[in-house]
Order: C-alpha cells, then sequence, then structure tokens
C-alpha cells in the first residue's frame, strides 16, 4: 500500500469503524496464544487498539511493539497510549524490520494488514528473522481464494472511462492458501502450521457507510490511482450507486467476506 492517501481524517475516522478488524483479530487470537510477559510485533498496527488489546491478555502483561508505515495512524497510537509502558510504537514497513535484532520476539501479529504489503516474501521473511526459534505468526487477511463484493465494484467502476487511465500502484493483494503457504515455506516457518478460513458478514447501514468503512480500512486507496479531487469524488459516487444494488429490503447491506488465518511456527 501507498500511504500517501492517508489523512488524519481516515486514521481517526478508522478508530470508530474497525469492528470488523477488530473481532477478526479475536479470531485469530482465538488461535494464537500469547505467553505470560512475551514480546509481540504488531505488523501495521494502525491506530494501536489491538496492540493495547493484547498487552491485557496475560499476567505478567505482554510488551507490544507496533509499526505502521502511516504517520497519520502512529501520531494517533503514540498519542492515545502515550501513559502505556508496555506499548511501543514506529513508523515502519513490513518488508523492513531492520530497526529490531534477530530473534527478538515470541510473536509476530499481522491483521487485516499483509494484503496492503507490497513485497509479501519479503516481509514473511523478515517475520521469520525477528522471530525467536518456536515463535509465532498469526496472520488474519482478505483471501484471495474469494471474490468479495467490495472487489467486484471496484475493478467494475475503475474499467469504465475515465478511470481505467488511472493505473494503480499499491493495490492490496489478497494471498490465496497456495501462494501463503508457498511464502511461509520459502521464509523459514517449518515448525509447523494451522489454517482456518473465517467466514465473516460485513454489516453497513447503507452505501454512504459503506464506502465509508472501505475508505478507512484501505487508508483512501478504495480508488486506484484516480488522483484526489473532483475525479475521485465522481469516482466515489459511481460507486456509492453500485452499493444501492446491494441493499436489502430493510436498506442494510450485508457484504460476505472470507479470511484466510494463519499461524505458522519458526523452526527450531
Ligand atoms: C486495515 S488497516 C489494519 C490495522 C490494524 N492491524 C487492525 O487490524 O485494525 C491496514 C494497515 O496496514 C498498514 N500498512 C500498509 N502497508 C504496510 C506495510 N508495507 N507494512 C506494514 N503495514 C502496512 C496501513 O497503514 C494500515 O494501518
Amino acid at each position: 500500500m501507498t500511504t500517501r492517501n492517508d489523512t488524519p481524517a481516515l486514521a481517526s475516522g478508522y478508530t470508530t469503524r474497525n469492528t470488523t478488524q477488530f473481532n477478526a483479530a479475536l479470531f485469530l487470537l482465538s488461535h494464537l496464544p500469547i505467553p505470560p510477559a512475551a514480546t509481540v510485533l504488531d505488523i501495521g498496527c494502525g491506530p494501536g487498539n489491538l496492540a493495547a488489546h493484547i498487552s491485557t491478555l496475560t499476567s505478567p502483561p505482554a510488551h507490544v511493539t507496533g509499526i505502521d508505515p502511516s504517520t497519520d495512524r502512529i501520531a494517533l497510537a503514540t498519542q492515545t497510549h502515550a501513559h502505556n509502558p508496555l506499548l511501543t510504537f514506529h513508523v515502519g514497513i513490513a518488508e523492513d524490520l531492520s530497526r529490531f535484532p534477530d530473534a527478538a520476539f515470541d510473536i509476530v501479529f499481522v491483521n487485516s494488514t499483509l494484503h496492503w504489503v507490497a513485497d509479501q516474501a519479503r516481509a514473511i521473511r523478515e517475520f521469520a528473522r525477528v522471530l525467536k526459534p518456536g515463535g509465532r505468526l498469526g496472520v488474519s487477511g482478505g483471501s484471495g481464494d474469494f471474490e468479495a463484493a467490495h472487489e467486484r465494484i471496484k475493478a467494475r467502476v475503475l474499467a469504465r472511462a475515465p478511470y481505467a487511465a488511472f493505473e494503480e500502484v499499491g493495490g492490496p493483494h489478497f494471498l490465496t492458501r497456495g501462494e501463503m503457504n508457498g511464502l511461509l515455506d520459502g521464509g523459514g516457518f517449518t515448525g509447523g502450521r494451522e489454517m482456518w478460513v473465517n467466514r465473516i458478514v460485513v454489516e453497513r447501514e447503507g452505501p454512504g457507510e459503506m464506502v465509508e468503512w472501505l475508505d478507512t480500512s484501505s487508508s483512501g486507496q478504495t480508488y486506484g490511482g484516480v488522483p484526489p479531487g473532483e475525479l475521485r469524488e465522481r469516482c466515489r459516487e459511481e460507486m456509492r450507486v453500485e452499493w444501492e444494488a446491494e441493499r436489502e429490503a430493510d436498506g442494510w447491506i450485508r457484504m460476505g467476506m472470507e479470511l484466510l488465518v494463519v499461524v505458522a511456527v519458526k523452526g527450531e
């Protein structure tokens, strides 16, 4: 993902709209036990609410370090949790964890983020490097084996003129189960692994709310390469019209999604 489309408004809007991602994280955590006093690295930590949650799960508590390329989201995380000594936040990307030594963490936690990482193979190798032997990687994100309505609507609208002329840079890549296995094999996760499909429904009260959720979740990346301004507003309106057709009798939109959830162990 490029973070050039992110704004303070999208960053703070995400904190009020990320219940879908928070619940996805709870599913991941139900399969990823956090050891007492663990060191945890939260990749793509956003506003830091999941890092804070993880630190409360055990006694003694975990120390959680969050990284995220969005300066707006890290500013929010740092400000919100300034007085919590268990939490540390840095601007950074999954592909370059060079600020951390080898074998520094018990757990690497990646929720709703890996599909935004441009070089996923490099990121997985970095996750293995910073994990202790026997440490666990937990990942939950959109599955490449399932196409959700938001992907169909985005593709349909961006195929139209004039939007088709603007190439998308940094769009999401949702991993299939086969691709995920290939990356974990290549990255050194030889200590065993389990995968699940988490079937969820994203419910929003109409197209406006659905578009807002997509805007804040994608840090403004819903519109491909269409530049901010009047053209992007037109594109956004065309997507809103497409979502109208998805309304159910009670006016709500319910979008089915499949999340690919993985816990992989670094070999001893
Ligand atoms: C949908 S949000 C998920 C935030 C949080 N993990 C959660 O579940 O609520 C995706 C996050 O991934 C971050 N991100 C995008 N590209 C990244 C990269 N290359 N490395 C790490 N994080 C990235 C974004 O800035 C954004 O905060």
